[in-house]
């Protein structure tokens, strides 16, 4: 019954804090794989969330890409932005993902969902470090990335190692790289191992991991069995406040150590 079911979940939840040493998790029941319904739920538990640490007024909130930002961003509510000045920016990276997913799309959704403000960022992904030096002194580059440094709160997703290099279109010199180094989550640009040590580092503009400990909150969402792994490397490397929202089926094959 509904009772077990949420008894089931807090229990799994204290475990899960306990193995992955990050602040708060919290867990929604299903697969977000089998059932798209699964990423809503995700996402009014992010809306909650929001509800709940951002003061009133002014708050910068960066964001990552990918499809499951995409899809949580349609579940923030008008009502966030009532009493409240948010202006979304782009974590990091640019234009080099399918348009949907990229974080300046992403941004512009939850600026559109929640009644909030949004910027982008115009910088190629796969732009050369000496193109890429002159735009950052840009005006409009440059106070984006000055937003950026200030945020307040940052949501992002984890990826698997292999999903994201193929997604990314890297070279198989390079995806033979992350195979031997056994690479098995993606964030912010950056490929790790199941200990969570960086093995290669995609050059990119904007926030880096390390760069998170200096923000106030830290949202990470990401869930789906086959992302276990991804999601428990990626948290060896996490910021202490991170909060995760994932769903019961990651949460349950973390804990069996896939
Ligand atoms: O490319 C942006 C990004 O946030 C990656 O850092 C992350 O690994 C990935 O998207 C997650 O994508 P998805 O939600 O599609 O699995």
């Amino acid at each position: 019954g509904l009772m077990d079911q949420l008894h089931d979940t807090s229990a799994l939840r204290k475990q899960l804090v306990a193995v992955l040493g990050i602040a708060q998790v919290i867990i929604v029941p299903g697969n977000s794989e089998r059932h798209q319904g699964v990423l809503s739920l995700m996402g009014q538990q992010l809306d909650e969330l929001l509800q709940l640490l951002l003061p009133g007024g002014r708050s910068i909130i960066a964001v990552m890409g990918g499809t499951t930002m995409a899809a949580v961003s349609k579940s923030l509510s008008p009502s966030l932005a009532n009493e409240r000045n948010l202006l979304f920016v782009p974590a990091r990276g640019g234009l080099g993902e399918t348009m949907a997913i990229q974080a300046n799309t992403i941004c512009a959704e939850m600026a559109e969902h929640s009644g909030g403000l949004y910027r982008n960022l115009y910088v190629p992904e796969d732009i050369s470090a000496k193109s890429v030096a002159p735009l950052l002194q840009e005006p409009v580059v440059k106070s984006v990335l000055d937003l950026i440094n200030h945020a307040d709160v940052v949501i992002h997703s984890i990826g698997r190692a292999r999903t994201m290099a193929n997604r990314r279109n890297m070279t198989s010199s390079e995806i033979d790289l992350l195979t031997r180094k056994k690479a098995v989550a993606e964030a912010f640009g950056d490929f790790l191992d199941a200990q969570g040590h960086v093995v290669y580092k995609v050059p990119k503009i904007g926030l880096q991991i390390s760069d998170l400990h200096d923000i106030s909150h830290v949202i990470a969402i990401a869930g789906g069995p086959s992302k276990a792994a991804a999601i428990a490397a990626y948290m060896k490397v996490a910021p202490h406040q991170t909060t995760l929202i994932t769903d019961e089926a990651a949460s349950e094959m973390i804990l069996r150590g896939k």
